[in-house]
Order: structure tokens, then C-alpha cells, then sequence
């Protein structure tokens, strides 16, 4: 239903986002009157391209420059050739400045590695163009990474499997040219929300692609499209692709969230664009709480819950902390995340079939759980069904909790009152206007038991009824599932040997 005011705002977005770009360049072309030169002609590659090597967590200090071809500067900078070396490569950018993200990026990553050589890449100036000239741009910048890095390969026998390239929106393909141009092959490529426009559906040459590095790990965050294209690149191009919230509306990022902080509606699209970046800070700071992603073919499977399986690598760690996986190209990966950090949360599958025991054909039922830990306990949490709940077969839902509430100790079960829902009240006078000698009796339904899986620790239960002769539910009640006497925790089938 919000579908249409919401692609309507980023339609209006849009047109900012991209014309102010052109505004913006308009401005510096300004007195030239006609001439075509562009702010960055008559620099040197070397002007326009710097490698600032950070020293320190201070942030003001300037740190120092590295630059192909200068053995000086690498004593200067104190690189060691031996340690990891980590380069941060920024996107398009509209103020011709460096953006919050990348301080918090910088610290982050220094905080988890306190040995690596972290290198940013300040190419603002060929970023602050007109979008497809900044887009043109990319190749020439990946180009100058890669030069960089054969150098540093020949002067110093650098592993160019300890090179690890982060990349954001832009900067995700000026990464995968460097891969491109490099002699050998990269450790690994990160793409941070890599950007779409220009990049969606093109050949893997001319974006970053699973062949770029040894290991290319993409977090998608902004891919909802509006006439044909979307901020973020939706196609999965690494060799695991993770779509946080199923890669399109970030918690934390709706309209009411930003305005409410006096935010503007580019704060939005900034907003869920940029979260890929938070999610990376959040998975370098906060090393024992991981969020996990789970491979799905797509993001309505997964809702549904079908898809929390860890079996022959199905799952894996998100941001920094990803495992590299046997090459397995496009895999994409899903997981549901809080609106801050730290970000993780934790998943459960239920499985419940659901008999019809009276009149029930009609009554859509509208479920909410609340799960009782060990720790803690949840509210009631909607139970999203992306259809209908299916009667008389057995209905798979997601559950995502915020908390942390240690092993489940019980389930309770909420159908909200009929009342509650204009369309089942509609149904009911329908019913007793055709069925008038009869008053319109309650539908019932009958759930027996509860299977559930807890995707963060692959430990699978099954709760039964608290009172096994109450099974069965109306509108407005609610039922209760302790674990069922009888083994009620599963233990894990045998593999068959394949
Ligand atoms: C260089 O990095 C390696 C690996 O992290 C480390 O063992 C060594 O102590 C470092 N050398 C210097 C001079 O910092
Ligand atoms: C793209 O950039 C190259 C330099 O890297 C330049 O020679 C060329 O004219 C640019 N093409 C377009 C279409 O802007
Ligand atoms: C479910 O089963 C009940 C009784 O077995 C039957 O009356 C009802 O029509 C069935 N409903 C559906 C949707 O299959
Ligand atoms: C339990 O959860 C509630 C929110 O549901 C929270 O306010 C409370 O702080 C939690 N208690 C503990 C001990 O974590």
C-alpha cells in the first residue's frame, strides 16, 4: 500500500540526487563561459589520485601519502609490506568532501588491525563530476590502484593475498578495476552498497565481479528500483552477496525515522545507501556479537522462514568477519538486522500446522508470539506472513527478536480478536445475512504443536500444547507451548554420505 508515495518520494529524490550533481558542476564550470576544460585538467594523476596511509587513530593528523615509484615515502609512512594492508576507496560524492562514514570506517578498521598498513584512496576530485563522468573516472582510478600495487609487489615482495580493497557505491567498482589490472590476484574485494546506476546488468568487465579478487563479499543495502534503476546495484556480483532486510527498506531509515531527526528526504536515501557502511563498522567493533546471513534464493523465501539453514556452508558471517567460501559465484544471502548498532539480532523458524476446525475458510488469522527465554522475554512480535496463513498444512514463519534471550523455554500464541479487522467483520455480516437462522459462531483453530528452529545456534526444538486438551484457538485467545515431554529437542539427522 505505501508502495506508491514511497516510490514517488525517491522519484523526487532522484532528481535531486542526480541534478545537483549537475548543479553543483555547473557552478565550477561558471566564468569559463563555454569552455569545456574540466577542474581537474592540467593536474598531474599524481594530484588527482592520493594514497593517504593512516598512522594514527587521530583523525586530524594528516597521516602521509604513499606514491608509486617513491621508496622514501614507504619508510616515511612506515609501511611493512609484511603486515595486512587495507585501502578504503570512497564513491561519488556531491560536496567535493570526505563524509562522515569514512572517519568512523578508518578508526574502525585500525581499532580491529592495529598492524595493517590503511590506506585511503582520496580521488575526490575525479569523484566530484557529473555522475557518468565520475562513473568514467572509476576505471582510470582502479587503473592507478592497481600500478600502485605492482610496485609495491616488485619493491617490496608485497602478498598481494594480504591486500584487502573496501570499496563504497562508486568505490565498490573502482575496486573491482584495480582486481582487474593487477598482476596476480587480490585477497579480497569488499563492495559497500555497490552503486547501480551505470553498473546494472553490464558485462562483469566493466564492474566488479567474482573474478576481481580471491574472495568478493557484497552487502547490498539500497536496491529498491524507481523507473528502472536503483541507488544500489541489485544483480548479486561477488561471491556471496548479503541483502540485509532483504537488501531495499533499512530499519531505522523510513521517512518517519529521518524527518523525526530533522532530516530532509535525501537523509533517507543517504540513510539506507550508506547502512551498508554501518553494518561493516558494526561487524569490525563488535567481534562477538556477529550477525549471520543465511543463503536464499530469494527475499520472499526467506521472510517466510525457509531459509536458516547452515548446512554445506549456507550461512556465514557478515562484514568483516565473512568467511571465504569455496567459490560458489552470486550466492545470495539474507538476514534481518536491528535499526543501530550493534545490528545482529536473532531468527527463528516456526513450523505449525494449522488445522480447520470450524469455519475458519475465511477468517485470515492474524498471529502474534511471545517467546519466554532463559534470559528474557519477548513482547508480541507480529508474526509477518507474506500470503495467508494456509489451513489444514503446515505454515512456516520467521520470528526476529531484537534480544538476546537465551534458550526458549516457551511459546505463546495470539490470535487477535476478530473484531479488530474490518475485513472479518465484513465477512461475519456477510455470513449471518445468508446464514440468518444461524448466529455467526467463532471460527476455531487447532495447533498442536510448535517445531522451531533458532537460526543463530541451528538448535531445532518442538513444543507441544501446555494443556494437552486445550489445541485449539478462537479470535481474541491465545494458546501456550512449553517444550513437549517426549525428546523435545531434535537432534540432527544423519548426513547421508552423498
Ligand atoms: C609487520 O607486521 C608483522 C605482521 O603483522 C608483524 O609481525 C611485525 O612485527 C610488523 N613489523 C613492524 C616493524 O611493525
Ligand atoms: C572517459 O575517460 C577517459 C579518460 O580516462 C577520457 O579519455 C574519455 O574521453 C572519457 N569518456 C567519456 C565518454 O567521458
Ligand atoms: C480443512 O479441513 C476441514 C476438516 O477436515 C475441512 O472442513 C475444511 O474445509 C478444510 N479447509 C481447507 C481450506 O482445506
Ligand atoms: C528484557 O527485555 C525488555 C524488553 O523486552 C528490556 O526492557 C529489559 O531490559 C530486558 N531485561 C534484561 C535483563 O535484559
Amino acid at each position: 500500500m505505501n508502495h506508491i508515495p514511497l516510490s514517488w518520494i525517491f522519484l523526487q529524490c532522484a532528481a535531486v540526487f542526480f541534478s545537483s550533481g549537475l548543479a553543483e558542476n555547473a557552478v565550477l564550470k561558471g566564468g569559463e563561459s563555454g569552455s569545456d576544460e574540466l577542474p581537474t585538467e592540467g593536474k598531474s594523476l599524481d594530484e588527482l589520485i592520493k594514497y593517504n596511509m593512516r598512522k594514527s587513530l587521530d583523525l586530524d593528523q594528516e597521516g602521509c601519502y604513499l606514491q608509486q615509484g617513491k621508496k622514501e615515502c614507504l619508510e616515511e609512512c612506515g609501511f611493512n609490506a609484511t603486515a595486512k594492508t587495507i585501502f578504503i576507496i570512497h564513491g561519488w560524492t556531491m560536496s567535493g568532501m570526505f563524509e562522515g562514514w569514512m572517519h568512523k570506517l578508518v578508526a574502525a578498521v585500525m581499532q580491529r588491525e592495529s598492524e595493517a598498513n590503511v590506506v585511503v584512496v582520496d580521488w575526490i576530485s575525479l569523484a566530484h563530476q557529473l555522475y557518468p563522468d565520475a562513473v568514467n573516472n572509476t576505471r582510470l582510478v582502479g587503473s592507478s590502484i592497481a600500478t600502485l600495487l605492482d610496485w609495491l609487489q616488485e619493491e617490496q615482495q608485497l602478498p598481494l593475498q594480504n591486500v584487502h580493497l573496501i570499496g563504497y557505491s562508486l568505490g565498490a567498482h573502482v575496486a573491482g578495476y584495480a582486481g582487474t589490472y593487477v598482476q596476480g590476484t587480490i585477497g579480497r574485494i569488499t563492495g559497500l552498497d555497490p552503486a547501480g546506476p551505470m553498473f546494472e546488468g553490464v558485462g562483469e568487465q566493466k564492474r566488479l565481479s567474482p573474478d576481481d579478487a580471491d574472495f568478493v563479499d557484497v552487502l547490498h543495502t539500497y536496491t529498491r528500483e524507481a523507473l528502472g534503476v536503483s541507488i544500489g546495484i541489485q544483480q548479486p556480483i561477488g561471491d556471496i552477496d548479503i541483502y540485509p532486510n532483504g537488501g531495499e527498506v533499512q530499519p531505522g531509515c523510513s521517512l518517519g525515522d529521518v524527518l523525526s531527526m530533522a532530516g530532509n528526504f535525501m537523509e533517507v536515501m543517504k540513510c539506507e545507501h550508506e547502512r551498508a557502511v554501518h553494518l561493516f563498522v558494526d561487524s569490525l567493533m563488535n567481534k562477538d556479537h556477529m550477525s549471520f546471513a543465511f543463503q536464499c534464493t530469494g527475499p520472499d523465501r526467506f521472510k517466510k522462514g525457509i531459509c536458516l539453514s547452515c548446512r554445506k556452508n549456507r550461512c556465514n558471517n557478515i562484514g568483516y568477519n565473512a568467511k571465504k567460501m569455496r567459490k560458489r559465484r552470486n550466492s545470495k544471502m539474507y538476514l534481518k538486522t536491528r535499526a543501530d548498532t550493534p545490528f545482529g539480532g536473532y531468527h527463528y523458524q516456526m513450523k505449525m500446522h494449522v488445522f480447520n476446525r470450524k469455519q475458519s475458510d475465511n477468517a485470515d488469522p492474524t498471529f502474534y508470539v511471545k517467546l519466554y527465554g532463559a534470559h528474557n522475554d519477548t513482547e508480541n512480535v507480529f508474526v509477518d506472513v507474506p500470503d495467508s496463513v494456509g489451513l489444514n498444512v503446515t505454515n512456516t514463519f520467521l520470528v526476529f527478536t531484537e534480544e538476546d534471550i537465551g534458550d526458549l523455554l516457551k511459546i505463546s500464541l495470539i490470535w487477535e480478536g476478530a473484531a479488530d479487522s474490518w475485513t472479518s467483520v465484513w465477512k461475519n455480516i456477510k455470513q449471518s445475512f445468508w446464514s440468518w437462522k444461524t448466529k455467526p459462531t467463532n471460527p476455531v483453530l487447532e495447533i498442536r504443536r510448535i517445531r522451531v528452529k533458532a537460526g543463530e545456534t541451528q538448535k531445532k526444538f518442538t513444543f507441544c500444547a501446555q494443556d494437552p486438551s486445550k489445541t485449539e484457538i478462537s479470535p481474541g485467545e491465545s494458546l501456550t507451548y512449553v517444550k513437549c515431554r517426549d525428546g523435545w529437542e531434535v537432534k540432527p539427522r544423519k548426513r547421508l554420505p552423498m
